[in-house]
């Protein structure tokens, strides 16, 4: 099983949203997939093994035993829903045939290698080709449901987050507190953490991406935490950065502020029409200006819904224009090796006119006394 086994809870639009990918097609072409998150999207049907086939006016989900109940409950509208105990590629395969295709589209890094390999095979007469950003690009921009479920995600985060912060004793291990946090979100209605929980103490806050363990906590330490859940099957991404003590060493005072300007900097030039490039640089820059380029290496944010890492990126490369509806991360950071660091990560609205705060908890600096 993985994270793709429930049914979204939210109303959404799936025949809007069919539409929306038949107009990218062309006549005598399937869309083909086999990815959970895109066939979610499609259906409404989160199964851990699944295949579509799309054209311009056919439409047809095919699942083993495990799934056919669930998809003949759930699935409405135009879907041709078929059980197969065939190899999913094989079966997709024939059934773009049956729909009349003569060219079989896939979204290239959606589908592994041995798949694709297996579509080749199993073509029958039919071309084989990859399209970017099919459904990936109907996804970036987010509906009201869609919405709706990431603020539950981020309020369930953040519910967790203050209550398992409220707990923080000298001698509690980072595993603990992390396994306090995932609790908060299951018992509040989440159905798992979004990515691996982060829960650094000390020195330890430098590695952006670390893992908790058996680190205890001490007077005169940073707390670094990195978490989200997901609930209605969108994500929640969120992190603080607290101080456990009373006398706060300059050092870190000083990156806790440049970071929240940084990251101030970058919401403000959130906007419908930016280039995402620009937002990253609104962070970047002012966190070189105060000296601290070489310790900012990751990118400010991105996009994030049925899964938590989605594009566009706020980062160096990505010269997409951001739009009204797409939720973002806003996220920069500062690691001093052997000292500690600092992030502060927010989740956005993209407005026509800047961004719409859905994250809620301040960001004043705080300090937790022992
Ligand atoms: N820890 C995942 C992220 O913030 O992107
Ligand atoms: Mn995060
Ligand atoms: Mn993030």
């Amino acid at each position: 099983m993985d994270q793709w086994t429930d049914d979204l809870r939210v109303a959404p639009d799936y025949p809007g949203r069919l539409a929306r990918l038949r107009d990218l097609l062309e006549p005598g072409e399937a869309f083909v997939s086999l990815d959970g998150p895109t066939n979610l999207y499609l259906t409404g049907l989160a199964a851990s093994a699944s295949a579509i086939t799309v054209t311009r006016d056919a439409a047809e989900l095919l699942v083993d035993f495990r799934y056919i109940e669930q998809a003949q409950q759930s699935v409405k509208g135009e879907w041709r829903i078929t059980q197969t105990g065939d190899p999913l590629t094989r079966t997709v395969s024939r059934a773009a045939k049956a729909q009349g295709a003569g060219v079989l589209s896939v979204e290239p890094d959606r589908l592994t290698l041995k798949q694709w390999h297996s579509l080749l095979e199993g073509a029958d007469g039919m071309r084989c080709q990859t399209r970017e950003n099919l459904v990936a690009g109907l996804r970036q921009t987010k509906d009201s449901g869609e919405i709706a479920a990431i603020r539950k995600a981020i309020h369930i985060a953040e519910a967790a987050v203050q209550e398992a912060m409220a707990e923080v004793r000298i001698g509690m291990t980072e595993s603990e507190l992390a396994a306090r946090i995932e609790y908060g979100f299951k018992s509040r209605g989440g159905r798992r953490p979004s990515f691996d929980t982060i829960v650094l103490f000390g020195a330890r806050s430098s590695l952006p991406h670390g893992a908790p363990g058996d680190t205890r906590l001490e007077p005169g330490m940073v707390i670094l935490v990195d978490c989200g859940c997901v609930a209605d099957h969108y994500c929640s991404d969120l992190t603080r950065t607290w101080f456990f003590g009373t006398l706060i060493p300059p050092w870190f005072r000083e990156i806790y502020e440049v970071t929240r300007q940084a990251q101030a900097a970058a919401i403000a030039a959130v906007r419908g029409g930016a280039e995402c490039k620009a937002v990253d640089a609104a962070a970047r820059d002012l966190i070189r200006d105060a000296g601290y380029g070489a310790h900012f290496g990751h990118g400010t944010g991105h996009s994030l819904g049925l899964e938590i890492h989605e594009n566009p990126r706020l980062n160096l490369q990505d010269t997409s224009r951001l739009e009204p509806g797409m939720v973002v991360t806003v996220e920069p950071g500062i690691y001093l090796s052997g000292q500690g660091g600092v992030r502060i990560e927010d989740v956005v609205l993209v407005t026509d006119t800047g961004a719409e705060a859905l994250t809620s908890l301040p960001k004043d600096l705080q300090v937790i006394e022992p």
